[in-house]
Parts: C-alpha cells; structure tokens; sequence
C-alpha cells in the first residue's frame, strides 16, 4: 500500500524558491505555503508527526517539578521532570473544560487548572476535582453495592452517579465499572416521550429502581454514553 503524503502544491513550485548566491537575492515558498490549511496538515503528516524533533533541552529542567511549554501543530503540550528524574510530555490542556494547564517555563509542585482546580501529577492522571461534593452515599446490603452521587453545587439538578460492586476484587477493567451523568427530571415519563419524539434513543423506559422507590430511566446520548434520568421523590 502506499503511504507517501503529497504535497498540495507541486514540487515545481519550490523550484522557484532558492537563494541565488550571485546575486545574493533570495526567493520565499510560494505564499500558500504560509497561507494554506491543507499544506499545513500536509506539513505535519509529513513531518512533526513522523519523526522525533527537539522541542527543548533536558538541562533546562533540572529539578523535579521544572517544566516548560511549547506547541506541535494544533497541540499544547508540556515537558516536566518528574519526582524520580525523568521527563514527561503531557497535554497542557484540562480534560474538563480544555484550560491551559501551565503557561510558560517554571517549578510546579502540582499541576492544578486555574478554571476550577483540578489537580494532575506529573504523569498526567488526574489526582483529584475539588469543589466537586458527595450529595448521597448509600450502601445497599441486599444488593451488595455502593451508590455515591456527586456534583459541584449542592442544588443542583445534575449530578454523577458512581456505583461499587463489594463483590468486586480486582481493580475494574474499562467498561466493568458503572457510572454516568443523572439528570433529575420532574415528570419523567413526559420527559422521556419529549426525547423519544425527538429521536433520543431510549434504551430503558421509566421504571421504579431494584433497589429504592425513585421511578429512573436510561436515554443513550449521540455518542452512546448512559444518561439516568431519576425523579425526585
Ligand atoms: S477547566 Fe480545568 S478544572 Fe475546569
């Protein structure tokens, strides 16, 4: 198969553009090199993203916490020294709501998102989502699980739900685990026929939950992540 990313503007074009020692006049890239989206992509197909380049030096950041920050394409990306000495390049952009983590060169302790305060360590997980409140914890013993509902702000209609399995041994694998976004809705049943009328896909009509007395349903958003919807009592 062939593999070879083209140029948009022919190679004939570059002939054009050379520095003639003679003379000493020189001759720029044809303009649409500057100016040009597919040239651009073409330029990073070909280039910044086959092969290793120097973004900086490692003596810049000598001690753990150092970083500095610099772009690749369309990419905020940061260099940091780690507690155990090594380097990592890490998005410099939140998984929240896409801040700029870090600006500049400097010492982190801790990398924390100016917008809301969430905190990564230096290989990128995130370590903790201040503000973000237990609203309900309830253990069902019958059931043998853990539900825990958390949310920025107490009065809010929206919240995460996360449930633990007791059962559960291992460490989950991705896709085991269950939790998703809940949405509280006063009349559910005409919120799910609204969505339903619209083209929402419903994947479990309002019902009373196993384990309580909430009526709870299930909609599938267009990426097919689990939206509850719940009732309040
Ligand atoms: S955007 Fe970073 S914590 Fe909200």
């Amino acid at each position: 198969m062939n593999t070879a990313v083209r140029s948009p503007i022919a190679i004939e074009e570059f002939d054009q553009s050379y520095f003639q020692h003679e003379t000493d006049e020189v001759y720029a890239l044809p303009p649409a090199c500057f100016t040009s989206e597919a040239f651009f992509q073409f330029e990073m197909n070909a280039v910044w993203k086959k092969q290793w380049f120097c973004v900086g030096r490692a003596s810049d950041i000598p001690k753990a916490g150092d970083f500095f920050t610099f772009e690749v394409g369309d990419d905020a990306l940061f260099a940091i020294r780690t507690r155990e000495g090594k380097i990592n390049v890490l998005s410099n952009v939140c998984r929240h709501r896409n801040m700029l983590l870090l600006e500049g060169a400097g010492n982190a302790r801790r990398i924390s998102c100016p917008l809301h305060a969430w905190v990564y360590n230096m290989e990128g997980e995130l370590v903790s989502a201040p503000g973000l409140k237990v609203l309900r914890h309830t253990d069902y013993e019958s059931g043998r699980f853990t539900n825990v509902f958390l949310s920025f702000n107490e009065n809010t209609e929206s919240s995460l739900e996360l449930t633990y399995n007791w059962d559960q041994k291992d460490p989950y694998e991705k896709g085991q685990a269950f939790g998703h976004l809940a949405l509280m809705v006063n009349d559910i049943h005409e919120a799910v026929d609204k969505l339903a009328h619209s083209g929402v896909r419903i994947k479990t009509p309002p019902k009373k939950m196993n384990h309580g007395q909430r009526i709870i349903a299930f909609v599938l958003d267009p990426d097919d992540y689990l939206i509850e919807l719940i009732e309040p009592i």
